[in-house]
């Protein structure tokens, strides 16, 4: 295979790549707005609350950046979204102003939460 052939190759895999990130970007989004998290969470560090307060939770490029390279994040995180917080051991005292996440397991079944941790996990700051 000669270089151009190559490159054209590697050209037509990255556009594939970016397809199906994209695609999964609008499932995840999907599932996120239809449990309910957005009313809480933004997606993009920065974004401001309800009223210019804090946000009521984290913005999940904060909680990505956060527990980057931590093992076991995706499966403590699940755990956390489907069991709520615990208000006396917040993980974002003063950066939020929501006191705790309440349980979601009435929102959200267990594979997609843990779908959705995963997505979080691999969100970085635009
Ligand atoms: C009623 C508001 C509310 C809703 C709805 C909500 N969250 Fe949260 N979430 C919070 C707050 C407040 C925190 C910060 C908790 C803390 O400080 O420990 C949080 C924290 C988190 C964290 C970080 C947890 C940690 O321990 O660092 C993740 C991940 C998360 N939420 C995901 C979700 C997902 C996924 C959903 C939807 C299924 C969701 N949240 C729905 C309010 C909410």
């Amino acid at each position: 295979m000669n270089a151009l052939c190559k490159a054209a190759l590697l050209a037509g895999l990255a556009a594939v790549a970016t397809t199906a990130s994209a695609a999964a970007d609008d499932e995840m989004k999907a599932l996120a707005t239809k449990s309910g998290c957005l009313t809480c969470h933004a997606i993009e560090s920065g974004t401001p609350g309800p009223n210019g307060m804090a946000p009521i939770g984290p913005a999940w490029q904060d909680v990505a950046k956060h527990y980057k390279g931590k093992p076991g994040a995706d499966a403590f995180l699940t755990r956390v979204v489907l069991e709520g917080s615990n208000p006396y051991g917040s993980h974002w005292k003063d950066q939020v102003s929501g006191l705790a996440m309440p349980p979601n397991k009435v929102a959200i079944k267990e594979a997609d939460a843990k779908k959705l941790v995963k997505w979080i996990l691999t969100l970085s700051p635009k």
